[in-house]
């Protein structure tokens, strides 16, 4: 057995498909869960439900003792019309994987079928987790996963993850040093203010001009507050009031989303929008609610795994096919087992656009060159090689 063998290649490509095919949605991947379930069965793989929760763990226990390495692949889809005509097109009406997580699943599951078939995860030192982990669209479930205790029994030392990416060339690797995504909020404000004719806004109170406001207000908090090396994103993404021209509303409701790369930089533009709200209320006489919900945390990769996939990638490929990137200001729940143990997200390359897979994540017509579940799974067992011989 060996990755490059025909057999392994066409494993890979027809693994992915049938996951391509049967995409689900968050909290919803119980078809997945099975399929993956009974592919870790079939590799002698002991196999973990998580009470309650769509996705599955496998352990695969090496002879000798020494750190467990986990392996988190998210298995969700997102609610999308898939518009590719290809054969493997999914056959869920408004669902796709659109965001290549099919891709992740099945390299982890190609690495699991290397390692026991190859007889090599009998030599190990140490134990392989498998995180097949449900909703990272919705962002919610990695903190659902390590609420069950997926980072104990045996205890994971350290998790490494990968993400497919359409701007990298097929056959390469970029790497965030540390920072890998940044951390997302979102926030509700209603402003509440007095409605009236709209020919008469002076027996009135406008929450519109004051919603208006605030909107032009919070510009000046990334150009004027924020530090010039530093960076965050606020966008007010809707804005609902009103029900005709010539009336002025009682209400208006605007949400919006934060992203930033250091917590510091987060609660300042937190704290600003706050003042900023107060300053609306005194200048225009609404009343305002705020209603802040904690998302993610900015996702940081231990600069100490970061590397070492680094160099591993680097092997495996060639230097001159892996390089360190800089940060997206997308989010990724990996951000908290992050946060629990030294970890790393690496990105892999699967664009092509000789053949046309250029198209960005999320897109209709995002696909992979297929090309990328044979160089993951290379990645991946040999940074399990290295890490547990
Ligand atoms: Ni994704």
């Amino acid at each position: 057995m060996n990755y490059t063998d025909e057999r392994m290649i066409e494993w890979l490509s027809v693994t992915r498909r049938e996951f391509h095919m049967h995409p689900e949605l968050s909290h919803e991947e119980r078809e997945t869960s099975e399929r993956i379930k009974g592919i870790l069965r079939s590799l002698d793989v002991e196999v973990h439900d998580l009470q309650g929760l769509t996705g599955v763990v496998g352990l695969i226990r090496g002879k000798g003792r020494g750190e467990t390495i986990a392996l988190r692949a998210d298995i969700d889809a997102l609610p999308i019309q898939e518009l590719n005509e290809v054969v493997y097109k999914s056959q869920s009406d408004g669902v796709m994987h659109a965001c290549g997580h099919d891709v992740h699943t099945t390299i982890m599951l190609g690495v699991a079928k290397y390692l026991q078939e190859s007889g090599t995860s009998g030599k190990l030192k140490g134990n392989i987790k498998l995180l097949f982990q449900p909703a990272e669209e919705k962002g919610t479930g990695a903190r659902e996963m390590i609420a069950r205790g997926v980072l104990e029994n045996p205890k994971v030392h350290k998790v490494f993850a990968c993400h497919v990416s359409p701007d990298l060339p097929v056959g390469t690797v970029g790497v965030n040093r540390t920072q890998s995504h940044a951390s997302a909020d979102w926030f509700t404000l209603c402003i509440k203010g007095k409605g009236a004719h709209g020919a008469r806004p002076s027996e009135g109170i406008d929450p519109i001009v004051a919603g208006a406001y605030f909107i032009t207000a919070v510009q000046s908090i990334i150009s004027r507050n924020i530090p010039p090396t530093e960076t965050a994103v606020i966008t007010v993404g809707r804005f609902a009031a009103g029900s005709a021209p010539n009336v002025i509303p009682e209400k208006a409701r605007l949400e919006g989303t934060i992203r930033a790369f250091r917590g510091d930089i987060r609660n300042q533009v937190i704290d600003r929008l706050r003042e900023i709200i107060n300053g609306i209320e005194g200048s225009f006489g609404v009343s305002c609610s705020f209603d802040f919900h904690e998302g993610m945390p900015a996702c940081i990769n231990d600069e100490r795994v970061s590397s070492f996939l680094y160099d591993i990638a680097a092997y495996v490929l060639g230097s001159e096919k892996v390089s360190y990137i800089p940060p997206v200001t997308g989010s990724e729940d990996f951000a908290l087992f992050a946060i629990e143990r030294p970890s790393a997200i690496i990105r892999l390359g699967c664009g092509n656009i000789e053949k046309g897979l250029d198209h960005p994540l999320h897109s209709p017509y995002f696909d992979v060159d297929e090309e990328v579940l044979s160089i993951g799974v290379r990645v991946f067992v040999e940074a399990i090689r290295r890490a547990l011989t």
